[in-house]
């Protein structure tokens, strides 16, 4: 079998011969989700749990978030462990031996160090020896971000393939004496396999990605490389690494953030509201993903949650969202799938998919 093909025209009539035939495969100008995998801790901790942890209660984090419970991983347990697993899935699901990945897009906000990327520790324990590794922040929009960095490299033709892993371990950045922030965030990891679409009209319809610096300071988490190391044990505590939050102010933003991207995808892609079958929102809070679902017109029964069992897992929410929508039969073949998105940045992102 020979391939044969035009990527220097980028007219990208490509195809293969088999037995002197010429087969044409059809090239289409967008990528598709091969396969899907997640991984979630066993260890549950619920709000009753909280109860005993903070000055809180189960009824007031349900009716203000939604959430009855999340997951938590052991200390032993890394991000790097965590999106391999999920990759692991993807990867298997997909066909595809480790080292035919092109590249790896990890989106994470816990890394378990600094140098070197996430991405490139899980290259090394899944032995995808000929990709290119790297992390992108993008806080809870970075999966949504790394989908769409993987799409431009596949079409500009650099690869033909991208695994595409967020892996947040929130537990670890997460005051646990803070009733305001302990509450909400759950560790998960999710991956998917990309490559160009070869059926017409089918994978990523649009994409939209977006941010705005100036209201970083209302979710961030200290400390800064820009300041000295502290010597200091007061200030070592100051600057201890957890999650800091205006949390009206990031709610009113991530509505009318998301609601933008659900605008800005459906007109891309030239669809309307009534033709989505599936609403995956990122999962920080119900009363969020019930404004969104309104605005789009979608009812709650076209819309995938599971932030009542996981919490906030970061950017790990969509790809978890996806996966387990697709094991229960709710993401079929020809599924028309809005995701949209927003976190720490602030950014917000989103994407139409036709599964
Ligand atoms: C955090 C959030 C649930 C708080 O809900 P809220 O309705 O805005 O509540 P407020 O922050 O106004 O607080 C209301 C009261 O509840 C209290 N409170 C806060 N957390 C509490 C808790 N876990 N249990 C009980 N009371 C709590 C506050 O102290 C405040 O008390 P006060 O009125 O005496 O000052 C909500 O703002 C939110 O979800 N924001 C978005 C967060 C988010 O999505 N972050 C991630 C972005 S990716």
């Amino acid at each position: 079998m020979e391939l044969w093909g035009d990527g220097a025209t980028k007219a990208w009539s490509i195809g293969f011969t088999f037995h002197d035939q010429e087969v044409p495969v059809v090239a289409t100008d967008t990528i598709r989700l091969v396969s899907t995998g997640m991984w979630t801790p066993s260890r549950v901790l619920t709000n009753a749990d909280l109860e005993r942890m903070v000055d809180t209660t189960s009824d007031w984090i349900v009716e203000r978030t939604g959430i009855h419970e999340r997951r938590i991983a052991d200390d032993d347990i890394g991000v790097v462990d965590m999106g391999c697993n999920a990759a692991h899935e993807a990867l298997a699901e997909a066909g595809l031996d480790p080292s035919g990945v092109d590249a790896i897009i990890v989106s994470t906000a816990t890394p378990d160090r600094l140098l070197p990327a996430t991405a490139c520790d899980i290259q090394a324990r899944l032995g995808a020896n000929q990709a290119v590794a790297f992390d992108l922040w993008g806080a809870c929009s970075g999966w949504l971000y790394a989908l769409n960095v993987a799409r431009g490299l596949i079409l500009s033709g650099q690869i033909e393939n991208a695994l595409c892993v967020a892996t947040e371990k929130m537990s670890a950045i997460t005051d646990w004496t803070d009733r305001a922030t302990c509450v909400l965030f759950g560790d998960a990891a999710g991956a998917a396999v990309v490559q160009r679409s070869d059926r017409e009209g089918r994978g990523i319809l649009a994409s939209y990605m977006r941010s705005d610096g100036s209201l970083a300071e209302l979710l961030h988490r200290p400390p800064s490389s820009a300041q000295p190391i502290p010597i200091d044990i007061a200030e070592i505590a100051h600057r201890n690494g957890f999650i800091r939050m205006a949390g009206r102010e990031v709610f009113k933003n991530a509505v009318r953030s998301m609601c933008e991207a659900v605008d800005a995808v459906l007109e891309q892609a030239g669809i309307s509201k009534d033709d989505v079958d599936l609403l995956v929102p990122h999962q920080a809070n119900i009363r969020i993903i019930e404004a969104t679902a309104k605005y789009a017109n979608i009812g709650m029964d076209r819309v995938w949650v599971n932030v009542d069992r996981y919490g906030n897992t970061s950017s790990a929410t969509i790809p978890v969202g996806l996966h387990e929508a697709r094991q229960v039969g709710r993401i079929r073949d020809g599924s028309l799938v809005l995701m949209v998105t927003f976190g720490a940045g602030l950014t917000w992102a989103g994407a139409l998919l036709r599964w």
